[in-house]
């Protein structure tokens, strides 16, 4: 694995990164490593208000330049992005748009979402939905499956595209086109995936995608967005809403709903000020690197994680086959969590769910990290099946 190559210097880009010089950290599924500017941030935020009190317009622009830095990440218009506080905020916000009294009523999830993306369609039965998911075999779901499943009364198909507990990748733009075919809308969960490889919702085809600032992103908890595709937006008029979604914030109209035209419909409340300042950070680390680079870097570093575990024999919980997984890798373990605290007394930080122990890359991470890992992996091979 080269320390510089195509023009980055994987060394100086680690040298950003504190946390990488006390830990071996391979946990970014689950938060992404603080960089100085993203914490540099955070101060700016605190002398500002120090010295300003308030700066509104200030503010306001710094959720401006995230929604606009998330729409060239992903290929969207800036209008076509919606900065929500959660993932879970933006789905709901777009479920909330939905009807589901019509003949269409029927949501698609399978067995790879991170739960907030099942019980919120869950939660819809309320409202008439048909809720069915799709089985996965083992870390797969064939294409056949979607084809079965998605017909004349889908509404939406809902689906991550890489699954948090195994890190199986999904075809998005294959799933996507079912949909299309069939008439339903399509939303992805780009959570575990954005920050680790090139994603285009235009060339993916997909509706609607969310995904959020604290793994891969590098900002913060707290921040997230809501791609919703131009052309459907104004049909959509979400019932979970506020001020910040109306056409005129300014306005202060307690006469009336009047949702702004663009995606901004699907925010609601007061910016996430603090956090804005960190997301938007997080984001220029990627743009400055660009996700190609990044894309290629994490490809070599969870192939040399891929060859050292079946070198020592262990068993993969994630596909071998490096265009159906992401940037984590997963080995079976017989007791997880005592795996999880055994390598934390090595200093290194990893993360399990269900019996996969989780090994989650950034391109900041290096061969030394993996060394490390198997090193002290090897010292507990009775945990691992
Ligand atoms: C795939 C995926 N979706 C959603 C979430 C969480 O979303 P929220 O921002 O609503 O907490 C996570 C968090 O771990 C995730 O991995």
């Amino acid at each position: 694995m080269a320390n510089s190559k195509n023009g980055q210097n994987w060394d100086q880009l680690r040298s950003r990164f504190p946390l990488l010089q006390k830990k071996t950290y391979l946990n970014s599924c689950s938060y992404g490593a603080l960089a100085t500017e993203v914490e540099a941030s955070v101060q700016r935020y605190l002398d500002a208000r120090n010295e300003n009190g308030s700066d509104w317009e200030y503010w306001v622009g710094r959720n401006e330049a995230v929604r606009s830095s998330v729409a060239r990440l992903i290929g969207a218009k800036p209008d076509e992005v919606a900065v929500t506080a959660s993932v879970s905020a933006g789905i709901n916000s777009l479920a909330s748009a939905l009807r589901f009294d019509g003949p269409r009523n029927k949501v698609v999830v399978t067995d790879f979402e991170f739960p907030t993306n099942a019980q919120i369609w869950y939660a819809q039965q309320l409202r008439g939905a048909r809720v069915v998911r799709i089985a996965a075999e083992n870390d797969r779901i064939p294409l056949e499956k979607f084809e079965e499943a998605i017909d004349e009364e889908t509404l939406i198909v809902a689906t991550a595209q890489v699954a948090f507990r195994h890190g199986a990748k999904q075809d998005i733009p294959a799933i996507a086109e079912i949909a299309r075919r069939k008439g339903a809308l399509m939303m992805v969960d780009t959570y575990q995936a954005l920050g680790t490889m090139q994603f285009d919702v235009k060339k993916a085809g997909v509706d609607f995608a969310v995904g959020g600032m604290l793994k891969y992103l590098l900002g913060t908890a707290g921040i997230a967005f809501f791609y919703a595709r131009q052309e459907l937006i104004e049909a959509l008029t979400p019932s979970v809403t506020g001020w910040f979604a109306q056409e005129n914030i300014h306005a202060m109209d307690i006469t009336r709903h009047s949702p702004a035209t663009t995606a901004r419909r699907f925010e609601a409340g007061t910016p996430l000020v603090p956090n804005t300042y960190m997301a938007e950070a997080g984001l220029a680390i990627m743009h400055e690197i660009g996700l190609e680079a990044i894309e290629h870097r994490i490809g070599e570093i969870t192939a040399a994680i891929k060859g050292a575990a079946t070198a020592a024999g262990y068993h993969l919980a994630s596909p071998l086959d490096p265009a159906h997984h992401g940037a984590m890798i997963t080995l079976r373990s017989s007791d997880p969590n005592r795996l999880v605290a055994s390598l934390a007394e090595d200093n290194i930080v990893v993360s399990c769910r269900d019996n996969n122990l989780r090994i989650s890359p950034h391109f900041y991470n290096n061969q030394a990290d993996i060394d490390h890992l198997f090193r002290a992996l090897h010292k507990q091979r009775d945990l691992l099946v």
